[in-house]
């Protein structure tokens, strides 16, 4: 099985990149081949709604390392999409990627969309915020994973994990071995 996590914060050693890596360090414990691919190391420009990528077969005109992490999710069984809570929502990062998926998944309420089938793909949602309240955005989080439904993913769960104002993530013990359990129940739900 392979697993692969995209880390949608500018900061390549912050909150997002430590939690999505413990999951991928648990399912990798079980067996799973995993990748890492963060945000800050890519190339990937925003939309230009040109809608292109639906007017040939040919996907989206800005060839840059979005062509790259589409490859990624291909060879993919199951995806670890991470984001900070930026101002009550996704990260600038995190809705580039999403914004640039329109050229590749087909929700099925609209004829725009392209039909091709695609294997199942497995989704780990994951946000992290400052503040510790856990329920503060959960109304944008649902809203969230539906918008990925759409998009044909199957949305396994959603941790988000709050408290960041007070210290690194890191630093919550107790996530040490929570996050490694998503990833590892993850891959065992697989086989
Ligand atoms: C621009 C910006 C906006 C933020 N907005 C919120 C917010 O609305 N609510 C919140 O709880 N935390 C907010 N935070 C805190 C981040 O969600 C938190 O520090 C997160 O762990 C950062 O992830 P990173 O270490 O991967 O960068 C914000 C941080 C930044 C930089």
């Amino acid at each position: 099985m392979k697993m692969i996590g995209i880390i949608a914060s500018p900061r390549k050693e912050g909150n997002t990149a430590w939690i999505v890596n413990k999951i991928l360090e648990g399912a990798k414990e079980q067996g799973a081949e995993t990748e890492s691919w963060y945000f800050s190391d890519l190339d990937i420009n925003p939309c230009r709604g040109c809608w292109g990528c639906h007017k040939s077969d040919q996907g989206c005109v800005i060839k840059d390392d979005m062509q790259k992490l589409n490859e990624a999710m291909d060879r993919a069984n199951a995806i670890i999409f991470g984001s900070p809570i930026y101002l009550t929502q996704m990260s600038a990062q995190a809705k580039t990627i999403i914004d640039r998926m329109f050229a590749r998944f087909s929700p099925r309420y609209s004829p725009y969309f392209k039909e091709e089938s695609t294997a199942e793909k497995k989704l780990i949602l994951t946000f992290n915020q400052g503040n510790p309240d856990s329920g503060l955005f959960q109304p944008y989080i649902d809203y969230t994973r539906h918008m990925f439904e759409l998009l044909e993913f199957t949305v396994q769960e959603v941790p988000v994990v709050t408290g960041m104002r007070n210290g690194p993530a890191h630093e919550q013990k107790d996530l040490h071995t929570s996050l490694k359990a998503i990833g590892s129940s993850a891959v065992n739900d697989f086989n």
